[in-house]
């Protein structure tokens, strides 16, 4: 039996190596082209973003029905769940992004890819304008415009390009926004978790406040405020950040750094009485436990108004029924209070008559097509739909679009025979199969998997949806693997699976080190 084990650890290792070896070639394509074979035109399908709905629907979609474009200003497809794990170093950055490029490459049809962001339509002429944009922001830059200005670096000598493209079809998966509620100082003080860039900032950030307040006498303080972590945003983006940051305190810094180590606290700031309201109260109440238990300071019940540059001023409701303004200081201000509109989809929903009582996001209808419009199509988290704005409905409604786009191809196409007819005695056929194809249409329909929370101190929360028949809840050590399993499972490329299983076996074995980006 050690003989068969030994065995299948070889063969998976082989089949592992081989199907890494497979996703880092490109293949042969149909190259884009005006019209098929037949004389139908080919349409433009443009594709906005490169999140998760864009990508799900580019890697479910047949390329060579239309002319794909895609457009977007981060060249890489980004695993959101892992990002509050890469300030600490539990898992490295490059491990869970997937290249634009090695994905598109990869397809059937060829596609082209523009880096470059959209930031203007004209839905009467099928037209956007896009900007060439070299840096990936999380939407805003040091100023809250509500616009998010990309900054081209100036050693590339690279000047800003603006152009126009046309689409036949147009699919927004641009994503939402980082909030800020319009709260004064949040832009300019704060550090958001939505983006790469901004795991790269914390993680600076933390050894800079570490290095500093290292400089002071211990009971200075400058030294006590430099050590303060502040999260503000008690739903799943806060809490797993405080959870990663705790742990990275407790596991490591405590070996490396005793002395800061005791002084340094991270404090999770919750307008709401509860963090992670949309998990059940079971869920919520252990979680509360074991922030209680790691030290992390909870304060709900807790907004904040004002953010200045080295404390944050809040409005505390007291139990009975009074509030009062509080101030905290803070090293560190991490900002994670949900999402916002980006201005391309306010510019796109300034256009329509239909869309002018939206507010939230893109309202769509049940394929997915954007109210008051015929050839534009939206998902993830710029609708505004009855779902919640998730990878795992961005991910559905992305498979979904991929058929959708199938099926419109089909009955184009039939059009076009009907039209253009080379057997007569074809027609009334043709004529009822449109009718058919047409009629049955399927329309998105969403099915819920359930969600897991990572909370630190290796627990996980996670509301499970099993078939229809039961809703487990589970908090708790065992919880934890079945958190990693998931998203081991649901890393798309075997390459990223390959990749962050390996960091988690590197931070098993040796820690995570304390050194700065
Ligand atoms: P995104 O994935 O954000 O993609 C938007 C894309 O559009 C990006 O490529 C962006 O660069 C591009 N773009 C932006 N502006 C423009 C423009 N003007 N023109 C062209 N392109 C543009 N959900 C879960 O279900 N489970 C989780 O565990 C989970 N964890 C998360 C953890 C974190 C830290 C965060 C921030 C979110 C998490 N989410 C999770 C939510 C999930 O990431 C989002 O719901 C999901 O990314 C939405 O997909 P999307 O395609 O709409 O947007
Ligand atoms: P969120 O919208 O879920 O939570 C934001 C929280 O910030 C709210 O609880 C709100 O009350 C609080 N808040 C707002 N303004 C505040 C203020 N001024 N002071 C104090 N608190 C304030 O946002 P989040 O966590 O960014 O998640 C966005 C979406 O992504 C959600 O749909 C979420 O489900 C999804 N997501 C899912 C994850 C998972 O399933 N593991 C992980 C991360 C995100
Ligand atoms: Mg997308």
């Amino acid at each position: 039996s050690f003989g068969a084990a030994a065995f299948s650890a070889v063969a998976a290792g082989i089949i592992i190596i081989y199907k890494v070896y497979q996703e880092s070639q490109p293949v042969q394509q149909v190259p884009q082209s005006p019209f098929f074979p037949n004389g139908e035109k080919k349409k433009t399908l443009v594709i906005l973003g490169s999140g998760w709905g864009s990508i799900p629907l580019l890697k479910n979609l047949d390329t060579t029905l239309y002319n794909v474009v895609i457009v977007s200003p981060r060249n890489y497809f980004l695993f959101t769940p892992l990002l509050p794990s890469l300030p600490t170093g539990t898992v490295e950055f490059r491990s869970i992004i997937e290249p634009v490029r090695s994905i598109t490459r990869r397809l059937p049809g060829e596609v082209i890819y523009l880096e470059a962001e959209a930031t203007g339509i004209d839905p009467t002429k099928n037209e956007i304008t896009i900007k060439q944009s070299t840096t990936v922001h999380s939407g805003h830059s040091g100023q809250d415009t509500g616009s998010s200005k990309s900054t081209v670096p100036d050693y590339t000598g690279i000047e800003e390009i603006t152009t126009t493209l046309n689409y036949d079809y147009l699919v927004v998966g641009v994503g939402a926004q980082p909030s800020t509620f319009g709260i004064p100082g949040v832009a300019e003080h704060s550090t958001f978790m939505k983006e790469i860039s901004d795991a790269a900032t914390v993680r600076t950030k933390i050894h800079d406040v570490i290095e500093a307040a290292n400089l002071l006498p211990k009971d200075d303080p400058e030294r006590k405020r430099l050590l303060q972590i502040v999260v503000c945003g008690g739903g799943p983006t806060g809490v797993e950040t405080a959870g990663e940051i705790q742990d990275y305190i407790d596991q490591d810094l405590k070996k490396w750094l005793p002395d800061v180590q005791q002084q340094l606290r991270v404090s999770l700031i919750e307008a709401l009485p509860n963090v992670l309201n949309s998990f059940n109260a079971k869920l919520v109440n252990y979680t509360k436990r074991v922030f209680n238990e790691t030290n992390i300071n909870l304060l709900t019940n807790t907004t904040i108004k004002k953010v200045e540059d080295k404390v944050v001023i809040c409005n505390q409701k007291k139990p009975d029924g009074t509030t009062q303004t509080v101030e905290i200081p803070y090293g560190i201000l991490i900002w994670a209070t949900g999402n916002a509109t980006r201005s391309f989809t306010k510019d796109l929903m300034s256009k329509i008559e239909e869309q002018k009582n939206a507010r939230r996001g893109l309202l769509i209808d049940e394929y997915l097509k954007v109210d008051g419009t015929d050839n534009i199509y939206a998902l993830g988290d710029c609708t505004f739909t009855k779902y919640p704005p998730t990878a795992q409905v961005a991910f559905q409604e992305g498979q979904y679009l991929a058929q959708l786009f199938q099926k419109k191809h089909e009955l184009e196409s039939i059009k076009y025979q009907i039209a253009n007819p080379t057997d007569k005695t074809n027609i009334e056929r043709l004529a009822k199969k449109l009718d058919r194809l047409e009629a049955n249409l399927p329309k998105f329909q969403y099915e819920y998997k359930g969600s897991l929370a990572y909370i630190g101190s290796e627990k996980a929360v996670a509301d499970l949806a099993m078939g229809t028949w039961s809703n487990i809840s589970t908090g708790g050590g065992l919880t934890f693997l079945l958190w990693r399993s998931a998203y081991i499972y649901m890393c798309l490329s075997v390459k990223n699976q390959v990749l962050v299983v390996l960091d988690w076996m590197k931070v098993y074995l040796f820690g995570r080190d304390c050194s700065k980006e």
